[in-house]
């Protein structure tokens, strides 16, 4: 029988990319996910990729007893993986309540109902921004929580020590908390990507939409940093690397591998990459200019953090193996296919 893994946010972008590399791995994913962030259609590109129809419920997290049904009609579930979150930094410094609603209340929901229906095991998709900007790179486990900057940074702290305490106060429980440094890239089929809502906040969908065409210009916010180009440093992993973290991260807890109930990770390259390296890293890769100017430095940016992500490679066995220019093709081969669907759509 294969082991039952529910992977909230499971049609989001990390999240169906997680989904894949469990079926992959011969685990049984389920998904729950509200559509507020993703795409009902991530379905069809996990069952072409797999050839495997995940079960999956429009849930929202919040909701106590819908929450409640779902595993009251889904046992043997063994663990968690929890992706479902806000995670846009500007939206959370205007909205800041729906960041403590969405981000909080779903965690709180989850981990009252885990001891009910005998779950002892979650993984927690939580960032490099809980260490805002570090004193000394490149940020081991062990380097300083430094005050958030921002609600969204807020709430992954809070969720970490929400977590960390049950664990403490519940006996058989055990979590490991993910640090996720910048996600990009998409499956090399090209079937599941990246799918920013409206006008991209993060870096690389704003990329290779201006590869496209769709933006006129990428703004590289910011280019009188302490950096050697003068631009933001930050550590871009291929999101299939991450992804396959957590199956590992999985199946050592299910093994009982773990060392402690509560384990960080760095889940990065340890490579510090500056906005205009990626640009022509961009370029070497695909071919594709990417026009750019200088903008204002964007409020709260780090200036430069990237990964000591040793202890993940050891402890793990994990490493994050793609290229960046790998990793920067298939940003570019997923924009196509979008663009593809998009003149289909059109045309119809
Ligand atoms: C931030 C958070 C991360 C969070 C993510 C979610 C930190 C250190 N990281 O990542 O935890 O999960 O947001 O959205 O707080 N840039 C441009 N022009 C653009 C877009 C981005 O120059 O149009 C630059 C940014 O200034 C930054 C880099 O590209 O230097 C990466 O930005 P982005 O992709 O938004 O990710 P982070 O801000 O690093």
């Amino acid at each position: 029988m294969k082991r039952k893994i529910l992977v909230t946010g499971g049609t989001g972008y990390i999240g169906s990319h997680t989904v894949v590399e469990l079926i992959e791995a011969g685990f049984e994913p389920l998904i729950i996910d509200n559509l507020s962030n993703s795409n009902i259609g991530v379905l069809d590109g996990i069952r072409k990729i797999t050839g495997v129809s995940p079960v999956y419920e429009n849930i929202d997290l919040k909701d106590y007893a819908s929450l409640n049904k779902f595993f009251q009609k889904n046992q043997g579930i063994e663990a968690i993986i929890n992706f479902a979150a806000s995670k846009a930094v500007g939206e959370s410094v205007k909205l800041p309540l729906l960041y403590y609603r969405n981000n909080i209340t779903s965690l709180l929901n989850l981990l009252e109902l885990m001891p009910k229906y005998d779950i002892n095991n979650i993984v927690f998709s939580s960032s490099c921004t809980v260490y805002g900007q570090p004193d000394t790179l490149p940020v081991t486990e062990q380097s300083p929580i430094k005050p958030a900057t921002s609600p969204y940074g807020y709430t992954k702290q809070m969720c970490e020590t929400i977590i960390s305490d049950t664990v403490r106060a519940c006996h058989g429980m055990k979590a490991i908390l993910l640090r996720y440094f910048n996600p990009i890239g998409a499956h090399p089929s090209a079937e599941i990507g990246e799918l920013p809502n409206g006008v991209p906040n993060n870096l690389l969908p704003y990329v290779t939409q201006t590869a496209m065409g769709i933006r006129e210009k990428l703004r590289i916010f910011g280019n009188d940093y302490n950096t050697p180009d003068g631009t933001c440093i930050r550590d871009y992993i291929n999101v299939v690397d991450l992804a396959k973290a957590h199956v590992v991260a999985v199946s050592r807890m299910l093994d009982k591998k773990n060392r402690k109930p509560v384990e960080v990770f760095n889940l990065g390259t340890g490579n510090g990459v500056s906005v205009l390296e990626i640009v022509s890293a961009f370029k070497a890769a695909t071919g594709v200019d990417v026009p750019y100017e200088f903008a204002p430095r964007r409020e709260g940016d780090i200036e430069k953090v990237w990964a000591d992500a040793s202890y993940a490679n050891k402890e793990l066995g994990w490493k994050a193996e793609a290229s960046l220019e790998d990793t920067l093709a298939s940003c570019w081969k997923w924009e196509m296919k979008l663009k593809e669907a998009h003149d289909k759509e059109q045309n119809a």
